[in-house]
């Protein structure tokens, strides 16, 4: 139960409300006391002192009760307190209390002692008699100098102990309305939190079984109003990835399915029919270009999904990539003079170094050229050049083949899109090599246009490679 928050933020209010209400009232409930006693003391004292100076004289001379008692009688209905006037032995000389009063007796209170030394004779005691709160004071009779007795009042506080149960009961009548409405309002903000985030475990255990569809409906624009935006846009990307990863594993099949049942044809031919041995060398050829087709393929996708990692292991360094350039066209050389194609390269020396991982630069170039020459008729020519720019390295490639139509030069990127299936399969291409062209120069921070040729003849791929940036990791999938 003290799992939910409802329950917490309800309890957490009722807690802090209780706390703060008990610590007040405990405060002011002490203060009021404190004030209304003091301000009695007052009351009681300026009330004794009138009394004092008006019996002081009969009281020197030669009491008479009659008389004290009459100005005691006075002062207490006056204040409705009870007076009681003493002379120096505490012997009682005047009460306002008539009947039953304690004139001739001995009153032997501490107060009238405290006030016959000179001292305040102060005290609150508990009546059992009256049952209540009485407030005792006795405030010395001075005549020519010298301390002659003592007017005594006790007065009863169940006034102020009356207004203090007031307050008292106004308190406790506060704090259960504000328990009330501090419950009421830990329910209805528990509520308003608690109802979107059902809703996003609601939507996440459906994307956990595998629903990618799920999304929240964003309410508020709060914390978890943004929480509930970002959980739709991390489904919507699932999803997308999902999508993309199913269609890639799709392709990738079916690419492999090609190759794999002419190899099947293949061999079983060889196995069922008689053939002569120049046939069986053809069927032979056959078999390994579909073995090396398969391999190509095999190949590109682990380069892929090695690109697709996030974090790749590759490390980049600074580096002059010349050498490596040089290097891959060098190798390249052979297969456009098979092809009788003339391939040029404009090289300068060295390079500023560029953040670079070396292998993927090989690939870069590799695949470019290797398409330049794939898809230039024989006879034709390919030109590659690096120029240093201040902010980056420009590799171009330049080819006099069969071009590109405008309307597939977006589409040329993505991963298995030929222009010409046909033609590039009977190549031996899988339509992998541009994508992952493109995942290298993005990791790189750099770029990759294509455009065509000045005289309308052949394609140009063009790769910049930003100076010592380039350390965007960041995969786009
Ligand atoms: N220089 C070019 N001239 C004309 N068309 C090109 C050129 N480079 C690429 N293309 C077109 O773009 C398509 C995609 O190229 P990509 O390199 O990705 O695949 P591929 O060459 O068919 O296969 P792979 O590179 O895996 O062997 C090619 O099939 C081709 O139609
Ligand atoms: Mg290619």
């Amino acid at each position: 139960m003290f799992n939910s928050i409802r329950t917490k933020l309800t309890v957490t209010y009722i807690v802090l409300i209780l706390a703060v209400l008990l610590v007040t009232s405990f405060f002011l409930l002490n203060t009021l006391e404190q004030y209304y006693i003091g301000y009695q003391y007052l009351i009681l004292e300026a009330a004794a002192h009138p009394v004092a100076r008006e019996a002081g004289p009969n009281l020197r001379e030669a009491p008479n009760v009659v008389t004290l008692s009459n100005v005691a009688e006075e002062y207490g209905r006056q204040y409705r307190i009870r007076v009681v006037i003493t002379d120096h032995r505490q012997r009682v000389q005047g009460d306002s209390l008539r009947v039953g009063g304690l004139v001739g007796t001995t009153l032997e209170r501490a107060e009238i002692a405290a006030a016959l030394a000179g001292e305040q004779g102060r005290s609150i005691q508990y009546s059992h008699q009256s049952r209540q709160w009485v407030m005792q004071v006795a405030v010395p009779i001075i005549f020519e100098d010298s301390i002659i007795g003592a007017v005594f009042i006790a007065s009863s506080l169940s006034d102020i102990y009356a207004v203090l149960d007031n307050v008292r009961d106004f308190l406790l009548l506060a704090t259960v309305l504000s328990l009330l409405f501090a419950g009421l309002l830990g329910v209805y903000f528990a509520h308003h939190i608690t109802v979107p985030i059902e809703s996003l475990t609601a939507a996440t255990e459906q994307i956990a079984r595998g629903d990618l569809t799920q999304r929240v409906s964003v309410r508020s624009k709060d914390e978890i109003g943004r929480l509930a935006g970002q959980f739709n846009h991390m489904a919507g990307r699932l999803q997308e990835m999902t999508r993309q990863l199913r269609e890639f594993v799709s392709n990738a099949s079916h690419e492999m399915r090609t190759p794999l049942t002419s190899l099947n044809i293949l061999v079983k031919s060889l196995r069922e029919y008689p053939l002569e041995a120049e046939e069986r060398e053809e069927f032979l050829a056959d078999i390994d270009q579909e073995v090396e087709r398969l391999i190509h393929l095999v190949e590109s996708l682990l380069d892929l999904t090695r690109l697709d990692r996030l974090g790749a292991e590759d490390t980049m360094s600074m580096t002059d990539i010349v050498p490596t350039v040089r290097n891959t066209l060098e190798m390249l050389k052979k297969r456009a003079e098979e092809k009788s194609i003339a391939l040029e390269y404009l090289l300068p020396e060295s390079t500023e170094p560029v953040f670079a991982v070396l292998h993927q630069v090989k690939q870069v170039v590799f695949n470019l050229v290797d398409n330049a020459i794939k898809y230039t008729p024989e006879g034709g020519h390919v030109q590659v050049e690096l120029f240093q720019e201040p902010e980056r390295l420009l590799l171009s490639v330049t080819d006099s083949g069969i071009g590109i139509p405008p309307e597939h030069r977006e589409k040329i990127f993505e991963r298995f899109y030929r222009v010409d299936k046909a033609r590039s399969r009977e190549q031996g291409g899988t339509g992998l090599g541009l994508a992952i062209v493109k995942e290298i120069v993005t990791r790189h921070g750099g770029e990759i246009l294509v455009e065509d040729n000045e005289n309308g003849l052949g394609t140009t791929f063009i790769v910049t490679w930003p100076r010592a940036l380039g350390v965007n990791t960041a995969s786009e999938y």
